[in-house]
């Protein structure tokens, strides 16, 4: 059946309509009724971060959990760890007890869906104990000590980078800069040879959009189709890989095994395709949303050029305070309950990660981006409990060498006119940042 036959398009229509349009109309419908979960939906619409503010202040004043129409939403940074730290919370999607019409609808589109970040076997969307097995090979490869390894590499690509920067005239740094060092970042991590690089970038950029919510059809269509291109290259690499591995974390991740097991195909290219995309789609937020905080803020600029320990807990402030992750969302799988609040079977519940990091029971002044705040570790922008951000290292580690490298060498760097924040709504970062290096 070609991918034009009925039958694909009907059941990409169905996917698309579950996972985009529906969500998208029925949270419009509640925030006309003032229904807080749909207002906080529309206001992601807006490119000022400002604009959550409000809503994120009336969710919190209804305690740990705001019963919404479709789902109870947490600002609470207990309640949000409890969350996601909850055996019965599943992060896929719960099917109802003997399968409700919805649920046959919905396995039967999937029939064809093409592998991404949102779909079964990727960790994501993956709970125990399957996700124990395959979280552990992937852990092991993905080790604090393996990111170190790759720090000095981290470094040369971005001091590389600028040096091919003009400082006197104004530079759109998230196009030369900040999505430029997590993908050559990533490119390695991945084996990628030299003459697919370019390919590659092609289709993680086109698929990335896969972890957003509300996407247009055209859109949907063009992220499955970059993912389907993504999977074919994919197979053909990790071919490439078992017979000739190379000294990358995808060759050891071919061969990792726990108990003499190791990772299916299937596995290692979902793996493979979410490490890509978050590093299309988080840790260059990570890196424009933190030039931006830098940038207009000059004491903290001095306070860093002064004690350059403060580096690491600077990323962490930057991830607090405007974390590239908005939310995550779980269903429950039994009757349960979080914080003492009584959850039934299949609740869906939303975790605003953005709200439990400025938490004021946890944040003294949490509107204040401040470098040396001596718990910023404590936020949960790389989420909690068993799948807490598998990349966290890895990203703290380019946060680091980015902003640092950037701001040593251009300690004045002024944003000029015609900064533009990005319209997707869960991810959060800048889509342009346009800056003079040395005025
Ligand atoms: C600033 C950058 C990043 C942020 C803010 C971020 C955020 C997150 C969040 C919030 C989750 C969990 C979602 C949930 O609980 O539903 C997650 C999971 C994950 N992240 Fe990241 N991420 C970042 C960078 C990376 C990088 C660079 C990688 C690449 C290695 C990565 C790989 C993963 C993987 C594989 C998971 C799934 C873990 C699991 O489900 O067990 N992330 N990330």
């Amino acid at each position: 059946m070609t991918e034009f036959s009925p039958v694909p398009v009907a059941r990409a229509a169905v996917r698309w309509s579950l996972g985009h349009a529906l969500p998208r109309t029925l949270l419009r419908r509640a925030a006309r009724q003032g229904d807080l979960h749909g207002r906080m939906f529309v206001a992601t619409q807006s490119d000022d971060v400002a604009a959550l503010e409000p809503v994120l202040g009336e969710l919190r004043a209804h305690g740990p959990f705001y019963r919404g129409k479709y789902a109870s939403v947490s600002t609470d940074n207990a309640a949000v760890r409890a969350l996601l730290s909850n055996p019965d919370a599943a992060s896929g999607f719960v099917p109802a007890d003997g399968g409700s019409r919805l649920s046959r609808l919905q396995a039967w589109a999937m029939e064809d869906a093409p592998l991404g970040p949102l779909t079964p076997p990727s960790l994501l969307v993956t709970e125990p104990p399957d996700h124990t097995r395959y979280r552990k090979l992937v852990s092991r490869v993905f080790s604090v000590r393996a990111v170190e390894q790759l720090r000095g590499r981290t470094q040369q690509i971005a001091t590389g980078l600028l040096d091919q920067i003009d400082p006197s005239s104004p530079v759109d740094l998230v196009a030369s800069y900040c999505s430029l060092l997590p993908v050559t970042v990533i490119a390695e991590i991945l084996g990628v040879p030299e003459r697919d690089r370019e390919k590659v970038l092609r289709f993680g950029a086109a698929a990335a959009p896969s972890l957003d919510l509300g996407l247009s059809w055209r859109e949907f269509r063009r992220v499955e189709s970059a993912l389907r291109e993504f999977d074919h290259w994919l197979q053909r690499h990790l071919d490439g890989l078992r017979r000739r591995p190379g000294d990358d974390l995808l060759s050891q991740l071919v061969t990792a095994q726990v108990d003499g097991v190791s990772l299916t195909d299937t596995e290692l290219k979902s793996t493979a395709g979410l490490v890509l995309a978050a590093g299309f789609e988080t840790t260059v937020n990570l890196l424009g949303n933190g030039i931006a905080l830098l940038a207009q803020d000059p004491e903290q600029r001095r306070l860093l050029a002064e004690r350059d320990d403060l580096w690491p807990n600077a990323v962490d402030e930057v991830l607090r305070i405007d974390p590239p992750v908005l939310l995550t969302g779980r269903m429950t799988t039994a009757d349960t309950e979080v914080v003492g609040v009584p959850m039934n079977r299949g609740s869906v519940m939303v975790g605003l990660l953005a709200g439990a990091n400025r938490d004021p029971q946890v944040f003294p002044q949490p509107e204040k981006f401040d470098v040396a705040r001596a718990n910023a570790r404590d936020h949960v922008s790389f989420s909690a409990g068993r799948h807490y951000c598998l990349g966290a290292a890895l990203a703290r580690m380019e946060g680091e060498v980015g902003l640092r490298t950037l701001f040593e060498r251009h300690p004045d760097l002024r944003i000029e006119p015609g900064a533009v924040r990005r319209n997707t709504r869960i991810l959060r970062g800048h889509e342009q940042l346009p800056v003079t290096l040395s005025p």
